[in-house]
């Protein structure tokens, strides 16, 4: 009695154990009503019951798990060998899952309407994997161009080495320029032995915002080819807000989560979603070869979920303002800004694709790259650096900076002018960007 009496805790201590807590069913839908992505990102695919009522998750920081019992064992590895019908379920090492990239995968899921996803250590990371797990020698891969670099060299010098040709065409290629490159694939899959292995697209390009019709694709690919060849995009520059690319008939989409997503520039991860039958090949590669999120990571993207879209209808917003004033800015030769859009065949892809102009865009100055340097030179809001998508406002010069290696010719084709600057919009308020670009023009 005595010791209860000095007890500060606010608790009262009983003889009866706290019976241990059931897992609660999960609500995905209320009423009929199909709950919307913002509001399963607080909780979706996580139970507090199971972590001690943590209302957040945990940090899951451990290399292994351990098994119920040595028969549990048995049956996981009876599933992971095939030995057993339906494969394995559960964590049993942290190369292949862990708690904290499951959640986050199912969150990723959600937004792009797939049934699956899977989370990597970079964007490169999800790429190179995915094109790994669909490509075999003698193989052939049909692009959009451009690509980012990075991919488009992975595809040209490394697939190449294990004898994987590729095709490509120019972002807003028509239904017939379509079939015509994949007759072209067919001709030269069926030459070297191989198949037709995979169709590879990027839309919107970085940095010229050209859109890929993903329609027309699909219809080019039903008709050419059989479902086995998956379409696959590169959602980074809309997704997962302001494009849908499931919806309009890609098999698998792959992210940067890097950029909008991850969103504050202090992390870098990949994904990709899709139905189970595309990720289970890309699963089993991960899991040989490793490239998983890493727990911490996977934590910090699932705290970046809850204002996703929070941060991009805001960053979003503030590009069309800065935009409009950019638009009728003396010094300013031009926008490549999808809410701008000249082309009547990329604003028939982008009333069809997008739901929104996203906040990367590429702005012409008059003059050359003396008087981009001077622009960039006096920003004092936006920071000069590479990437985009987070909180804060990045601007770069494509031809001096990421895209000093594309040869020349190839630059001027894709339209990277010395006098282009790329501009990726944060959340900061509007009318301090504009007096901030404002007052940089002054300097040009
Ligand atoms: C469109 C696009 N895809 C993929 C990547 C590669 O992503 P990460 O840097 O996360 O590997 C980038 C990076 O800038 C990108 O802009």
């Amino acid at each position: 009695m005595q010791e209860a009496h000095f007890m500060t805790d606010a608790v009262d201590s009983t003889d009866t154990p706290t019976p241990r807590r059931k897992p609660k069913p999960e609500a995905t839908t209320i009423a009929g009503r199909k709950l919307k992505p913002s509001t399963l990102m607080m909780g979706h695919g996580f139970d507090p019951a199971l972590s001690e009522g943590s209302l957040k998750a945990p940090i899951f920081l451990t290399s292994t798990f351990a098994f119920e019992n040595a028969a549990a064992g048995k049956r996981h590895f009876e599933g992971i060998t095939g030995k057993r019908e339906g494969g394995a379920e559960g964590l049993v090492y942290s190369r292949f899952n862990g708690p904290n990239q499951e959640i986050l995968e199912d969150r990723l899921a959600i937004w792009d309407g797939a049934e699956d996803a899977l989370s990597f250590s970079s964007g490169m990371t999800a790429i190179t994997v995915l094109m790994l797990a669909y490509c075999s020698a003698n193989d052939v891969i049909v692009h959009s161009g451009p690509l980012y670099a990075a991919t488009e060299g992975f595809v040209a010098k490394v697939l190449a080495k294990y004898g994987v040709k590729y095709v490509d065409f120019p972002a807003g290629a028509t239904r017939q320029q379509l079939d015509d490159v994949l007759a072209r694939a067919k001709d030269m899959a069926s030459e070297s032995g191989g198949k037709v292995a995979m169709i590879y697209l990027e839309s919107p390009g970085n940095p010229t915002n050209a859109l890929v019709d993903v329609e027309a694709v699909k219809d080019a690919r039903d008709a050419a080819l059989d479902w086995s060849c998956p379409i696959a995009i590169d959602n980074t520059f809309l997704g997962p807000l302001w494009q849908r690319p499931l919806d309009h008939g890609a098999d698998i989409v792959c992210y940067s989560l890097t950029k909008y997503v991850g969103g504050h520039s202090d992390l870098v991860a990949g994904s990709i979603a899709g139905d189970k039958k595309w990720m289970d090949p890309v699963r089993a590669l991960r899991n040989t070869m490793g490239g998983i999120a890493d727990p911490n990571t996977a934590w910090m993207l699932l705290r970046s979920l809850e204002t996703v879209e929070l941060r991009m209808q805001r960053a979003g917003e503030n590009a069309a303002k800065v935009c409009e004033f950019l638009a009728r800015h003396p010094k300013v030769e031009g926008l490549g800004y999808l809410g701008m859009i000249k082309d009547a065949r990329q604003q028939d892809i982008y009333d069809r694709h997008c739901l929104g102009a996203g906040s990367t865009f590429s702005v012409f100055i008059k003059g050359g790259e003396q008087e981009c340097f001077a622009f960039l030179d006096a920003l004092r809001i936006a920071k000069l650096a590479v990437s985009l998508g987070g909180t804060e406002t990045l601007a770069s010069h494509p031809a001096s900076m990421t895209h000093l290696s594309v040869p020349e010719g190839r630059r001027t084709e894709l339209g990277i002018s010395d006098n282009l600057v790329r501009i990726s919009i944060g959340i900061e308020d509007p009318d301090d960007l504009i007096a901030d670009f404002e007052q940089a023009l002054t300097k040009v």
